[in-house]
């Protein structure tokens, strides 16, 4: 295949593990017989300094255009306490809305080599292996009125929850299919005790299984869910949940991988004329500007993200194994960065990426022989 890859460095961390994503990226393009062509655009801390705006129209043309988008990180500490709508956060938030990506995947997996990682007890986590599928383009995020308004003390500030039964179905679809290919359980996350959006939330969701028999639903109140995850995760197959509730609780659920560097995501909207799905592939640990610049941030999950593309965007899977395959081969070998090594001696941003290209082509060279 041809493809047309946008990548999107941004700030902190971002561009040096998205150069190691590229050059995985390059090396399954030349090995599975890809042409892969890269541009590169500004978004974020980065577009801001550049542009005076977070997402420029031109990172927004080539998103829209691209066949798929792979994003480092926003966020930087010099815009703290900026408005949401001048802060790097923004260019992220925009770009999700324009691409119309309303399906984020969140796959977490506990490695066997990487249960001592978790602080939790390794026969907690063992086992563990579930996706989160977070609604990504509408509720708290995006509802409107939102604002600070008033003065004194009747200063006000509102946010808007807001879903309509159209965009809670399509995300619950997904999340049905991803079942189907997995252990076939969704569990459906709400707060419908409290909130109105979650009534329409857990009715839209009761709808959407009917079409789905072979696939076991559950639902469960999101504080339960929060304090389920870290008593018995392996009880887990697919997690749906709304934009906020999904932020929180993937940043839980990645404790259980036992880094939060190593987890990937995917962001999918509707599958284009093209049969390419609309996607843009980050890794989920942010911009870490504390530890920027310094070759030590892990590249595994944009590396991941990588594998993500090919997966849930070309739907090659071949291509994905293999990057996967070499992930866990790497960890399994001990060249991991600082957050996941133990007995003091870790490996650079760039050795990971050194170690994960020469796993992939030595298996390769397995398999072609
Ligand atoms: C995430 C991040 C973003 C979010 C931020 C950077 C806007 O936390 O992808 O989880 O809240 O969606
Ligand atoms: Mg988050």
């Amino acid at each position: 295949m041809r493809l047309r890859i946008l990548v999107l460095p941004g700030d902190g961390i971002g561009p040096e593990v998205l150069a190691q994503a590229v050059r995985v990226l390059q090396v399954v393009g030349r090995l599975f017989g890809h042409v892969i062509e890269c541009a590169d655009a500004p978004i974020g801390g980065a577009a801001i300094h550049l542009t005076g705006v977070p997402l420029p129209d031109g990172t927004k043309r080539l998103a829209l255009d691209a066949d798929a988008t792979l994003l480092g990180a926003v966020g930087r500490p010099e815009f703290d306490g900026y408005p949401p709508d001048r802060r790097p956060e923004r260019g992220l938030l925009e770009l999700r809305s324009v691409m119309g990506v309303y399906a984020n995947l969140r796959p977490v997996r506990a490695l066997p080599c990487l249960l001592s990682a978790s602080p939790l007890k390794p026969e907690i986590v063992a086992g563990t292996d579930l996706v989160v599928v977070r609604e990504l383009t509408a509720g708290l995020y995006y509802g409107k009125p939102r604002g600070i308004f008033g003065e004194g003390a009747e200063t006000r500030a509102v946010d808007t929850m807001a879903y309509t039964r159209a965009e809670i179905e399509r995300v619950a679809r997904v999340a049905f299919d991803l079942a189907l290919t997995r252990r076939r359980h969704v569990t459906s996350v709400d707060k419908s005790n409290v909130l109105e959006n979650s009534r329409l939330w857990r009715q839209v969701v009761t709808d959407v299984a009917r079409e789905y028999p072979a696939v076991t639903l559950t639902h469960l109140y999101v504080d339960n869910c929060a304090m389920q995850l870290i008593i018995r995760p392996t009880q887990f197959d697919v997690l749906l949940t709304e934009n906020t509730f999904g932020d929180i609780l993937s940043d839980e659920a990645a404790v259980l991988a036992g880094s939060i560097g190593l987890l990937p995501s995917a962001s999918l909207g509707d599958v284009r004329p093209s049969g390419i799905r609309a996607g843009l592939y980050e890794p989920i640990h942010g911009s870490a500007p504390d530890i920027a610049g310094r070759n030590i941030a892990n590249p595994l999950g944009a590396i991941g993200s990588v594998a993500a593309m090919f997966d849930y965007g070309f739907n090659l899977k071949a291509e994905a194994r293999a990057i996967e395959n070499a992930i866990e081969t790497v960890i399994a070998g001990g060249t991991v960065t600082s957050d996941l090594a133990r007995d003091g001696h870790s490996a650079t941003t760039t050795e990971v990426g050194d170690a994960v290209c020469a796993a992939i082509e030595a298996r390769h060279a397995r398999v072609v022989a």
